[in-house]
């Protein structure tokens, strides 16, 4: 599907496929491997209300803008701001949005390849139960697999970079397909089955002996454990799950047919992103709580904790080979949607055909990522700013998105003409908008305030 302005520019088919697409994205390693730990470092319920807040009055917001943006210019973001701005340098948040794609998909492709290397052992312990995999290793053990044996090069272990290329290489082809026939067609498949894999999940743990404590964590609110940075962590992670920030939604709305609604289709994604955090809760604390494991174990809480729990579960194995399967689908419709930002600017701006765009796009990222698996050896004490490769990539989106999203929100709050964002916003009339002032409310003061907060928070400049 080369790419060139004589032939229509690509465009998704229908509004549930507009709509899968969007959470695709949206849902992703984000949902099920971060929001759970965060959550679970921030004293539970408490959190999950000042995310619920964020995600309406500022996620939202700028899920919109993105969408304004990208569907009336009909261009990638760096050609967007282009067009809608001419020779002024708002472009160059669309290029910011460029670099961070390339950042974030290096170290989110990693994450990917480890749910892999997690799915296999499920299946080496579905076959063999007493030999192999991770059923008889405990919590050290398991810690000990994942960061020794697992990333440790002088074991011969290049099964990270192996993983990595696989999930790279998977992403791509759907992306080579384009628009409609490959990340629509992909996320209308796996998007249904990845919440009927949760759902089954959820039932499972929630019937679980001992559940109940896990259920009270995750929504009763104690007001005592909200701290600053409790707050600025939820906003962090609302921009990080909702996928905004750096044009990927901007570059989705660009191929979101003229007549579908914007407004009712942000909440619907922002809706569905939020539903899938909020359930992956649900199978994830019970467990936690039944078997006795702190909430708080962080980033492992999902490759370390949780095979523990699985190896504990009568089943087991086809516990942990169903979650790894459905967070490997999660990821996959989640990197596409930053690959597709590359892509879409490859082949736009620097008129290149589609399949070489991709591939160009693969092998810069790829190098990226080799540089973040090598991270636990080869490149273990090479440090920037005190971190190591991956380490930086992981922490960056909280800088990259916030700067991304503020600039997003002023565009649209301050410079695009109110006509055009109203026309964009009603489908030229289609739709009646009914909350026009509040969304400008939203994108003039109130998101704009909140992001620099956080943003100035991010660099250090402000402690709150
Ligand atoms: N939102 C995805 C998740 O939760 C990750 C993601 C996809 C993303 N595209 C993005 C994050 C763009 C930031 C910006 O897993």
């Amino acid at each position: 599907m080369a790419h060139n302005s004589l032939e229509p520019r690509d465009s998704f088919s229908s509004k549930f496929g507009v709509i899968a697409a969007a959470a695709g994205s949206a849902i992703g390693l984000g949902n099920i491997w971060r929001f759970p730990y965060i959550l679970g470092e921030n004293g539970g319920g408490a959190f999950l209300l000042v995310y619920l807040v964020f995600i309406i009055a500022i996620g939202v917001p700028v899920m919109m803008s993105e969408f304004v943006i990208g569907r009336n210019a009909q261009r990638n973001p760096v050609g967007a701001f282009k067009k809608i701005r001419p020779g002024k340098p708002w472009y160059l948040v669309g290029l910011l949005g460029v670099v961070s794609a390339f950042i974030i998909l290096a170290f989110y492709t990693v994450v990917a390849g480890w749910t892999l290397e997690y799915l296999v052992q499920s299946v080496i312990w579905l076959v063999s139960p007493s030999k192999y995999g991770f059923s008889s290793m405990d919590t050290a053990e398991l810690r000990n697999f994942f960061t020794d044996q697992f990333h440790n090069f002088q074991h011969g272990s290049w099964r990270p970079v192996i993983w990595f290329g696989v999930i790279m290489i998977f992403t791509g082809l759907i992306v080579i397909s384009g628009v409609k026939d490959g990340i629509e067609k992909y996320a209308k498949i796996l998007m249904p089955l990845l919440l009927v894999l949760l759902i089954v999940l959820v039932i499972r743990a929630l019937t679980l002996d001992g559940a109940r404590q896990g259920v009270v964590f995750l929504f009763k609110p104690d007001f005592s454990l909200i701290k600053t940075s409790t707050v600025l962590e939820a906003l962090g992670q609302a921009f990080f799950s909702l996928s905004i920030g750096m044009g990927t939604l901007i570059t989705y709305g660009s191929y979101i047919p003229r007549k579908e609604n914007l407004g009712s289709t942000a909440l619907n994604v922002a809706l569905a992103d939020t539903f899938i955090a909020v359930i992956a809760g649900l199978a994830i604390f019970p467990a936690v709580f039944a078997f006795n494991i702190s909430p708080d174990a962080g980033p492992d809480l999902v490759y370390i904790t949780l095979p523990v729990i699985f190896s504990k579960m009568t089943a087991g194995m086809v516990w942990a080979f169903i979650f790894f399967l459905l967070l490997c689908f999660a990821a996959v419709t989640s990197t596409i949607s930053v690959l597709e930002v590359i892509v879409a600017y490859f082949s736009e701006e620097l008129k290149m055909k589609r399949r070489n765009a991709t591939i160009l796009a693969m092998i810069s990222v790829g190098f990226l990522g080799l540089l973040c698996t090598f991270s636990w050896n080869v490149l273990s004490d090479f440090r920037i700013m005190g971190k190591t490769v991956f380490g930086l990539f992981n922490a960056s989106p909280d800088i990259l998105l916030p700067l991304g999203g503020l600039f997003i929100v002023v565009f649209v709050g301050w410079i695009m003409q109110k006509k055009v964002v109203k026309e964009e916003l009603s489908s030229n009339g289609i739709y009646k908008v009914r909350f026009m002032n509040v969304f400008i409310f939203l994108v003039k003061f109130v998101a704009p305030l909140a992001i620099a907060i956080v943003f100035l928070n991010g660099l250090g400049i402000l402690r709150l």
